[in-house]
């Protein structure tokens, strides 16, 4: 605990050996008395007191901070007395005369300061709080009435609650502040992220709920840990509801919550079922690709954990037309002969034939993966064609289509498998999938450690939602919105790769423009929209983008319709504008680039007009 730093408007004190080290007791000092360290506190019990009947409950050290410390000096110097309402276990100590007098004084000096005296266990204590803060908690308002305690229990929970249940803004404005902008910056742009959302309040209530102090280790009704039959619960309604929302029975497939993100949820597939060297296939980063694929720099430098424990290599869009190239692909996966084949990627506009992809991975005796963190939403709402009936394994994030926490979830067959058409061998008709324990272990206890509780709690009620007619209805203005954002690009002459979007995201080629994603990703920024630049096939690795990718899932939440993305499609017209004028003012390196931003007028103007729109919608989950 920091204690230069007080924050808690109660503290605690013990008031007789707050400070003295072990070292500093005296040989002589009284032998009945056993020293208790806590670190850099320490205080004395009375060893006659261990041997009597009265319980010991331990008094919770982390109470203590630095206000205690000064509190408990004044006292020492002879504030004790008057106001000691309980002797629980031993008279009072007598502190002098003249210590009411002097409290008196200080009274006067601190003027917004109450002090409570009692005792516990044979030790003086104070509780001091301010008086003027109106957001105190009921129990410390409690403190401050004076109420009579008729037990040392009372005192106890008061500096438990005035420390537990502070508000954030009380307990530390610094970090409060900080959110405070960082909500007004949500509320005052425009949020073009293809992986992001709002979550709705429910689920921010599961998020700062009293699950996070639950350690859960192992799967439900398997704890490593007593006292998780809710946790169970939540967990396995949870696990449900993620079949529910993807229409999945329970007998075909299984369903593991737990991984903390999408990137720890690939890896644990990997671990699970493969061996350390073994091949992975994935969509290469610049096709649209995710570095948890696997993911080389062009220098080959290995940046992915899953190319450096496995041996992966990457298929690719065709360069002329933006679509995957499931020839090529073909033909590299029968070369390579990948254990597990994955599709997905973070930026691929259009829609994948799974179909084909079954196909390869069983010419080549892979495992078919589908990573859908991108398009789970759509997916559900069956608005995007299903990886599920062609996959083994799926993964996704749960917190962008999705609408739900950040987190990370894996789907796995389980059961008997089809007979394979070409097999002659009749033992093969009976085999099982052997997905379950393997990926459930791999998440733990090989690559985490205990579940997020809140998180999971969080994903059940996002999942509720996603079963939903609402949400259907959502995903297709989402669809909708992406629809009408290309059509005014492309109207304006705009490349975007593979012409358009069947799902929630286009990719803006700049370089036609003469543009670089990242300057004009800077100008937007600059002028509060947000969205990201993205290397395109063709560029020179992800040193100098040529492109942005801009997604609406995150506007559409916030009630955006077809006629508000012509707008949203203007003003990012005027940014290019904007970029293709200050490269040409400044140049496009960087470094010179970033200084012609800050006063630059028609940012701020452009700004201002961004901010007037965007502060129009409403915010979900908080107001500012
Ligand atoms: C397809 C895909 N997979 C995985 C990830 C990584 O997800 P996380 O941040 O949860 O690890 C992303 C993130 O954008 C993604 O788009």
């Amino acid at each position: 605990m920091d204690l230069s730093h007080p924050q808690s408007n109660l503290s605690l004190g013990f008031l007789s050996h707050v400070s003295a080290p072990a070292s500093s007791i005296p040989a002589n000092s009284n032998p009945n008395r056993i020293l208790i360290n806590d670190d850099s506190i320490s205080f004395q019990i009375d060893s006659r007191l261990r041997e009597s009947s009265i319980p010991m409950p331990s008094i919770p050290l982390q109470l203590l901070e630095s206000q205690a410390v000064q509190n408990c000096r004044k006292i020492e110097n002879g504030c004790v007395g008057e106001r000691e309402r309980v002797a629980v276990v031993e008279p009072k100590r007598d502190v002098g005369e003249d210590a009411e007098e002097r409290e008196e004084e200080n009274r006067g000096e601190d003027e917004d300061e109450e002090v409570e005296e009692f005792r516990i266990l044979g030790h003086s204590m104070c509780l001091k709080r301010r008086r003027d803060r109106e957001d105190s908690v009921s129990s410390s308002t409690a403190l401050a009435k004076r109420v009579f305690f008729d037990s040392s229990m009372e005192a106890r929970k008061g500096a438990v609650r005035a420390w537990g249940n502070q508000p954030l803004r009380l307990a530390d404005p610094e970090i409060f502040n900080i959110m405070d902008k960082e909500k007004l910056r949500q509320c005052k742009g425009i949020e073009l992220i293809a992986s992001e959302n709002f979550v709705c309040r429910a689920v921010m209530e599961a998020l700062g709920s009293s699950l996070t102090n639950k350690y859960s280790e192992g799967m439900p009704g398997q704890r490593y840990y007593g006292g998780n039959q809710y946790i169970d619960e939540i967990e396995l309604l949870c696990c449900d509801r993620a079949l529910a929302a993807f229409g999945l029975s329970s007998e075909s497939w299984g369903v593991n919550v737990q991984p903390y993100s999408c990137t720890s949820a690939n890896f644990a597939v990997y671990t699970g079922l493969l061996l350390p060297g073994d091949r992975i296939m994935g969509l290469d980063t610049l096709s649209g690709g995710n570095s948890s694929h696997g993911h080389y720099t062009p220098s080959g430098r290995k940046v992915s954990g899953a190319s450096i424990f496995f041996e992966s290599l990457p298929y690719k869009v065709n360069p002329q037309t933006g679509y995957v190239d499931y020839d090529k692909l073909e033909e590299k996966a029968l070369d390579f002969r990948p254990k597990i084949l994955i599709c997905g990627g973070s930026s691929y506009p259009r829609e994948w034939d799974y179909a084909r992809l079954r196909q390869i991975a069983d010419k080549c005796g892979a495992i078919l993966m589908c990573d859908m963190a991108q398009i789970s939403g759509l997916i559900a709402a069956k608005e995007c064609v299903s990886p599920f009936d062609y996959c083994d394994i799926v993964t996704s994030t749960t917190h962008k289509s999705l609408r739900g926490p950040r987190g990370g979830i894996i789907f796995f067959r389980k059961g008997k498998k089809p007979r394979k058409r070409s097999s002659l061998n009749p033992s093969e008709d009976n085999e099982q999938y052997d997905f379950e324990d393997k990926i459930n272990f791999a998440v733990f206890p090989i690559l985490q450690g205990g579940p997020h509780n809140n998180h999971i709690a969080a994903l059940a009620i996002a999942l509720k939602q996603v079963a939903s007619p609402e949400y259907k209805a959502y995903m297709q203005q989402v669809k909708r919105n992406a629809q009408a954002l290309a059509s005014a690009l492309l109207r304006r002459k705009c490349k975007l790769l593979t012409g358009g979007t069947d799902n929630h995201l286009l990719l803006w080629d700049l370089r036609p423009l003469g543009l670089t994603g990242k300057n004009f990703e800077k100008v937007c920024e600059s002028c509060h929209i947000t969205l990201n630049k993205v290397a395109l096939i063709g560029d020179n690795g992800a040193i100098t983008p040529g492109g942005v990718r801009i997604g609406t899932p995150a506007m559409t939440t916030r009630g955006c319709l077809e006629s508000d993305f012509e707008v949203i499609a203007d003003f990012l017209i005027r940014a290019a504008q904007i970029t293709s004028i200050m490269q040409r003012e400044h140049g496009k390196v960087a470094k010179c680039f970033i200084k012609g931003l800050q006063s630059n007028k028609d940012i701020i103007d452009l700004r201002n007009r961004i901010e007037a729109f965007a502060s129009q919608f409403a915010m979900p989950g908080f107001d500012v």
